[in-house]
């Protein structure tokens, strides 16, 4: 049996670790963290992360191989493997600010490590890094001169949210980075051995520590640049009267390109996708690359520029003014399926509409508390209504921007009967029914297809 620890108990540690004391029930796991009121709730009926499937896995685990704790020091003493799961924003201040990532919580857990152990351990890096972080650690923690070693991994995290569960029990791949050194592949194959609990052999890729760390980075920014080339594209559809979901549908069915993530939307969010390419393009800077670090930021421009592009479109199709009307954002949530708003685009919207002096009523299955927590003073001059047939009563339009199943499966000609005439949809997800509500008597705008409308000045089918 080893003792495994998690430092963080975020949506990462959260997620991924007790789904792997599922899978080893002969280990011990404990998950730390400085928040207590978290540790808390990981321990209530209300886990502090919405992931479907999760209430279900912690529960089978949770007092009998899976711990949760605020003890750090204590638990850092007994483990034998640590996984270091902490966050890494962007860094707001001093050299980078904007986008180099902020390690200052993974070097205290570093040192936190050091001060507190009496045994040699692996130390896995599960936080998303920059390329060569593991040298700082390592350098940090085997400057101890008591004879200690610490072999440091990388072990980046490729699950998703909404779906975490899901990729972790059946994951495409696991990537784990260590040094050409007998300690460093010992430890690598202890790793290895962890995860063959239920992942098959051939998933599990080992590289070299460089590799491993890069390659979280690299797997995020070409995430993203496919959402962006897309979002890029359904511009240039509403120009043309082009409709960018037959455009996905005709470039995706070519094997080479694939269809996935060719959805256009409102644009990217969550913690990860922007912070990761910022870090890449600052790296490439660091590294006296700028054309590659101009190629990269590109992809995070265009993705502002599509949340800016939406909210100026509602003004615009609006007669120009949202001033005192009530608008509806159906989503806060940055994708379906999580309660995490971090980065995300409902709240770009938001913003930029509240600039403009619009009456906001948001609306979201779960999350609502993180929205009106991210946005912080705004939040003040913003309703939060559980309620999405409350939230549209007397609204002028509503805007589509978490793709959430719930809001396709609602009443619209109720909907519509309770709202200010004309009624505008602006669906920043495309996932309604746009010619059902266009026959209802809403004005449609969809993202990257021309507008179902009935107002003559705008319309394409007026
Ligand atoms: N969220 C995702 O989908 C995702 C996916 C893959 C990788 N990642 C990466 O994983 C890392 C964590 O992401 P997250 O979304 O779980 O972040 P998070 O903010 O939800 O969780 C991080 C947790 O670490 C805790 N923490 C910070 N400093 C600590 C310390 N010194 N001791 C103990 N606990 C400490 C915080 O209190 C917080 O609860 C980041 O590097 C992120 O880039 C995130």
């Amino acid at each position: 049996m080893s003792n495994i620890l998690c430092i963080g108990a975020g949506y990462v540690g959260g997620s991924t670790m007790p789904i792997i004391a599922s899978h080893c029930p002969e280990h011990r796991f404990v998950i730390v963290d400085i928040n207590e009121a978290r540790i808390a709730a990981w321990q209530s009926d209300h886990l502090p992360i919405y992931e479907p499937g999760l209430d279900e896995i912690v529960r089978q685990t949770l007092g009998k191989n899976l711990f949760f704790s605020t003890e750090i020091n204590r638990n850092i003493a007994e483990a034998d493997i640590i996984f270091v799961s902490v966050n890494t924003p962007t860094k707001t201040f001093g050299q980078g600010a904007g986008r180099a990532a902020d390690l200052q919580y993974w070097e205290k857990t570093a040192r936190q490590i050091l001060e507190n152990s009496t045994t040699s351990k692996i130390v896995v890096e599960k936080s998303t890094l920059p390329v060569r972080t593991a040298e700082a650690m390592e350098r940090i923690l085997n400057s101890n001169g008591n004879g200690l070693h610490f072999d440091v991994l990388s072990n980046p995290e490729f699950l998703a949210e909404g779906t975490a569960v899901r990729d972790m029990q059946n994951p495409d791949r696991v990537l784990i980075g260590g040094r050409e050194t007998e300690s460093a592949q010992k430890a690598v194959a202890t790793l290895v051995e962890l995860y063959m609990n239920w992942v098959p052999r051939e998933r599990i890729i080992t590289t070299n520590l460089w590799s491993s760390e890069l390659s979280k980075l690299v797997a995020n920014a070409f995430l993203a640049q496919r959402i962006s080339s897309i979002n890029a594209i359904s511009a240039l559809c509403e120009k043309t009267e082009a409709d960018v979901s037959e455009v996905a549908n005709a470039i995706g069915r070519d094997e080479r390109i694939g269809r996935y993530f060719l959805r256009a939307s409102v644009g990217f969010g969550g913690s990860c996708f922007q912070k990761d390419i910022l870090n890449l393009v600052y790296l490439c800077e660091y590294y006296g690359l700028p054309e590659v670090a101009r190629y990269w930021e590109q992809v995070v421009k265009m993705n502002e520029f599509q949340e800016r592009r939406f909210a100026a479109n509602m003004v615009t199709s609006m007669f120009n003014t949202v001033a005192g009307k009530r608008i509806a954002l159906f989503g806060a949530a940055f994708k379906a399926n999580t309660n995490d708003t971090r980065e995300s685009p409902a709240l770009e919207v938001c913003r930029a509409l509240l600039e403009e002096r619009a009456d906001i009523v948001m609306t979201d299955p779960h999350a609502l508390d993180n929205a009106c927590y991210d946005l912080g003073d705004l939040g003040k001059r913003v309703t939060f209504e559980p309620d999405p047939y409350i939230a549209a009563d007397r609204a002028h339009a509503i805007a589509i921007l978490t793709e959430w199943s719930q809001f396709s499966e609602l009443d619209y000609e109720r909907i519509y009967a309770s709202m200010v005439k004309p009624a505008f949809v602006f669906d920043g997800r495309n996932l309604l029914d746009h010619k059902k509500l266009y026959e209802i008597g809403f004005n449609v705008y969809p993202i990257g297809k021309a507008p179902l409308t009935r107002l003559v000045a705008n319309g394409s089918h007026g």
